[in-house]
């Protein structure tokens, strides 16, 4: 006889939502994100729900688990991008967790993207050990810097301008540097336009803290293209009636070095303020060597951000190119059976070819350790280290290491 408990469990109905359900996939989303305001943000979150891509688990009327995922594409090594399904709002009402509802809804939505023909699925982790077990590993890094203001110094002014514009301009010019920007660097993500929007403070779900009031800046080159846009909100502060004022910059986005250091000169050299902080920044952050004193910048917060699964693991291997040209053998061991196979690699600078094999492989990776190693921000010789790759052959790891390797740092900006 099944036990109360999992009676309960087979009663509980995973699916898609329709559009009557959005108050209660609202109201089911915030609860599991611990946010008391039942369904206030359904009207605001209706735009943003594609309805088949919007999971609920239902327990009655009530929604107890929710996931919801938008189509996406993510800029891999060599400036290719991937088709990829972005996950979010992955909740589990506290009353009902613990009872595989994730597990069922992750289940369904890779199976639903699979079907959809996408490469990839990608999330941002809440906590390091959800998703592991669902296949997805830790693929970029972001860290926070604090700038002491006062000393800081940019060695070099680049030539160009910096000027504030109103919420709106820099609004509509932000998507075209972000643009340039993406196809640049691996990691990055397509934004739905909403997204900036939401960054601008112009569209907001009601239950969010109001944005705090900012100004908007843009770096322009030489030709006047935009090349930079920045927005900070200012804090007042005083001590000994000394001016102490912190900046805190809620987006730094540029599109080439030179503006990365018009944008630092800007706020390094405004008056009042003693210190600016900026989050979301890249692993290999340009910041310190612009400055006279390398130390007056501190990095903090060095963490995950974007993690990948992978589904369609020859296209994504042939779709990046590779440090140095070399082949390699790969096991995939998938144990939620998506992603599993034995796959010939042949790339190098110029690009790649994948297909299954029969051959014998040099390498065995789970899922979510190829998601790590995939855009080269993990790298495979340091995964291998911690047991997570068996060596077949005789320097598979040297060689597939040296492969992986991308010359631009993987770096995703984008919260979703
Ligand atoms: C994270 C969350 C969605 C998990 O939901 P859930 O329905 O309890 O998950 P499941 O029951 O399917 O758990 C599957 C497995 O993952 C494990 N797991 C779940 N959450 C975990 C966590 N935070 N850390 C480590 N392991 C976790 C479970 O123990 C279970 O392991 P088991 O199969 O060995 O028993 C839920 O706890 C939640 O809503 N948390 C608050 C919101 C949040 O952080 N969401 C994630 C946004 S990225």
């Amino acid at each position: 006889m099944l036990s109360p408990a999992i009676l309960r469990l087979m009663d509980i109905d995973v699916r898609t939502i329709t559009d009557d359900e959005v108050a209660a996939w609202s109201a089911g989303a915030s609860t599991g994100f611990l946010n008391p305001v039942g369904d206030v943000d359904a009207e605001a979150r209706r735009p943003d729900l594609v309805l088949d891509r919007t999971w609920g688990a239902f327990d009655g009327d009530t929604v107890v688990a929710t996931l919801r995922s938008f189509r996406s594409q993510t800029t891999v090594p060599g400036g290719g991008a991937l088709e990829a399904s972005a996950v979010t709002a992955v909740t589990t009402t506290s009353t009902h967790r613990r009872r595989g509802l994730a597990s069922r809804l992750v289940a369904g939505e890779l199976a639903a993207s699979v079907e959809r023909g996408e490469q990839v699925s990608v999330l941002i982790a809440a906590e390091w050990g959800i998703y592991g077990r669902f296949g997805y590993g830790a693929s970029t890094e972001h860290q926070t810097w604090m700038v002491d203001a006062l000393a800081a110094q940019v060695r070099h002014r680049p030539q160009g301008t910096v000027e504030y514009v109103d919420r709106d301009t820099a609004r509509a010019l932000a998507p075209e540097v972000y643009e340039r920007h993406r196809s640049k660097r691996p990691g990055e993500i397509s934004r739905p336009d909403y997204f900036w929007d939401i960054d601008f403070g112009i569209l907001r779900y009601p239950s969010w803290p109001e944005p705090k009031p900012s100004f908007y800046v843009l770096a322009r080159d030489p030709a006047r293209l935009v090349t930079g846009v920045a927005r900070y909100s200012y804090e007042e502060k005083w001590e000994h009636r000394q001016p102490k004022g912190q900046v805190t910059v809620r987006l730094f986005l540029t599109d080439d070095p030179a503006a990365e250091a018009l944008l630092w000169h800007h706020l390094l050299t405004l008056d009042l303020t003693a210190s600016v902080r900026v989050e979301d920044r890249p692993a290999d952050e340009l910041l310190p060597l612009l400055l006279t004193d390398a130390r007056h910048a501190q990095p903090s917060g060095r963490a995950d951000f974007l993690w990948i699964r992978p589904l369609d693991v020859a296209g994504m291997l042939a779709c990046r190119s590779y440090l140095v040209s070399g082949q390699i053998v790969l096991e995939v061991v998938d144990s939620a059976g998506l992603a599993g196979g034995r796959f010939a690699l042949d790339g190098g600078p110029d690009g790649a070819s994948c297909a299954r094999t029969t051959a014998s492989p040099d390498l065995t990776v789970d899922a979510a350790t190829l998601g790590s190693a995939y855009l080269g921000g993990y790298r495979v010789r340091s995964l291998a280290a911690a047991g997570l790759v068996d060596e077949h052959s005789t320097s598979a790891v040297a060689r597939a290491d040296a492969m992986f390797r991308s010359p631009v740092t993987p770096w995703c900006t984008t919260w979703f």
